[in-house]
């Protein structure tokens, strides 16, 4: 490839590319010339902290020296189609089943986050013989037809009329749920009752799948009260459905365990995974599925399949990637930098504009109100892409990137979710700039009218 200037590079991109979520005149990407750890630095050589990881995916950090090694050897071991059987995919396999829960026996691999979750409906559907699969509001499972229809949030508008037999219901989501629970048990048996008369309303044996997030990342990091994933699994249990996790954001220590489930007292039937399988330095994703799935499938034919499932150079770059999570003890060093992060978070809600924070890990989210009182979200539901450019939430997401905090926000909430390898003090220094943006920006545009008391 020929290296050209960045004049050249943005020239190029503004001519040939589509770029998603935007109105093209929109968007004016900086390009991201060197990457290290939790930073990277753009072509005026400004440096940001990654607090987000890229998309939540480069778990490891940008420049990974183990990973930028293993890249110079990649081509020693031949690319070969599915049917083949690869050492890196073998062990990848190995690997991932013995990370997670101990009821799962097999993994199917596909290219990213939205065709696995695609691949899980279908292998529902195929081994329960229903079609009815429910899934969450406010939550994202990504871009494709399928997925796209599973997802319980704005971004599904453009795939609507949607797929027949796609049912959503309700997610926790305390902080705005207009009954007033006394304790999370409360809300865990409302939200369980609630869901057990859909399922009755829907025809129990129509249903093949209940499709969740356990804890949804990009729709605010919803923690779920106490009982309730483990009492939608016993709801499955009753019907005979089976229970799938999205563990695309949220797996692969990201939540300071290997898994998010890991957190919980049951086990899925499936889990779909992509992002930090590979930290996004080639693409990969798959779905796992339990023993019993994976018995179904020994007599009967699994009918799908992907050019690339299982790609050479993928799983190679995965094996190394699991390899480096145990190695550098990431997991654990994720769930200790989450109590940093933790305290740093509580502290915010002193502020006039935080109404709410969520963390578990190193996955959290700040949601930002203009009234703590009232909840009006700083940007109302659905203005999200290019639809609120000039809005409140966009300046104060463009003024944390001008002083070096990468990240981005959806609806009302900003997520915070930095490569695992942060450091007590870098979790400090980048927090101390959010807090001096929100503090500017309370003053200067989201209170400019009243006196600002906290800080
Ligand atoms: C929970 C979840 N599922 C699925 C996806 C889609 O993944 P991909 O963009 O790799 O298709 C995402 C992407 O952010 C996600 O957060």
């Amino acid at each position: 490839m020929k290296l050209i200037d960045d004049r050249q590079i943005k020239k190029e991109d503004q001519q040939y590319i589509l770029h998603s979520w935007s109105k093209q005149k929109d968007v004016h990407p900086k390009i991201i010339k060197k990457g290290e750890g939790i930073f990277f630095w753009d072509e005026a050589d400004k440096k940001y902290y990654d607090m987000c990881s890229q998309l939540v995916y480069l778990n490891v950090g940008h420049s990974h020296p183990k990973l930028l090694e293993e890249f110079k050897h990649i081509g020693e071991i031949p690319l070969a189609a599915p049917g083949f059987a690869t050492a890196s995919k073998a062990e990848l396999a190995r690997k991932i089943i013995d990370a997670a829960p101990d009821n799962m026996a097999k993994v199917f691999f596909a290219n990213g986050g939205a065709d696995s979750n695609d691949h899980a409906v279908k292998i529902a559907r195929m081994v329960t013989g229903r079609y009815k699969i429910f899934s969450r509001y406010r939550s994202y499972h990504g871009a494709t037809f399928g997925a796209g229809n599973l997802s319980g949030e704005s971004r599904r508008f453009t795939v609507e009329p949607g797929i027949p037999g796609f049912i959503k219901f309700d997610v926790p989501y305390l902080y705005r749920e207009v009954v007033d629970f006394n304790s999370e048990e409360e809300a865990t048996d409302f939200y369980l009752a609630r869901l057990n008369n859909q399922i009755l309303y829907e025809g129990p044996d129509s249903i093949a799948a209940i499709f969740m997030e356990p804890i949804p990342g990009s729709n605010g990091v919803l923690i779920p009260p106490k009982g309730y994933l483990e009492g939608v699994r016993q709801l499955c249990d009753k019907y005979g459905i089976l229970m799938i996790c999205d563990e695309v954001m949220s797996g692969f220590g990201r939540t300071g365990k290997m898994f998010a489930v890991d957190h919980f007292d049951f086990q899925p039937d499936m889990m779909t995974f992509a992002k930090g399988v590979t930290c996004g330095y080639s693409p990969l994703g798959g779905v796992i599925v339990s023993e019993k799935v994976a018995k179904y499938f020994d007599d009967h034919v699994l009918m799908t399949g992907l050019t690339y499932s299982g790609h050479t150079v993928s799983t190679q770059i995965g094996c190394v990637t699991m390899d480096i999570y145990k190695e550098e003890q990431l997991i654990e060093h994720a769930a200790a930098m989450g109590n940093v992060l933790a305290a740093r978070l509580e502290k915010m809600r002193r502020f006039d504009s935080v109404g709410d924070v969520r963390h578990i890990g190193l996955f959290a989210a700040v949601e930002i109100v203009k009234n703590k009182e009232t909840k009006e979200p700083i940007i109302a539901y659905g203005m999200d892409y290019g639809r609120d450019k000039v809005g409140l939430m966009s300046r104060f997401v463009s003024m944390l990137i001008e002083n070096g905090f990468y990240t981005y926000s959806h609806e009302s909430s900003v997520l915070i979710a930095p490569p695992l390898v942060i450091t007590e003090q870098q979790i400090h220094e980048a927090m101390d700039i959010f807090e001096k943006v929100l503090a500017e920006f309370e003053k200067d545009y989201l209170f400019a009218d009243k006196t600002v008391t906290t800080k």
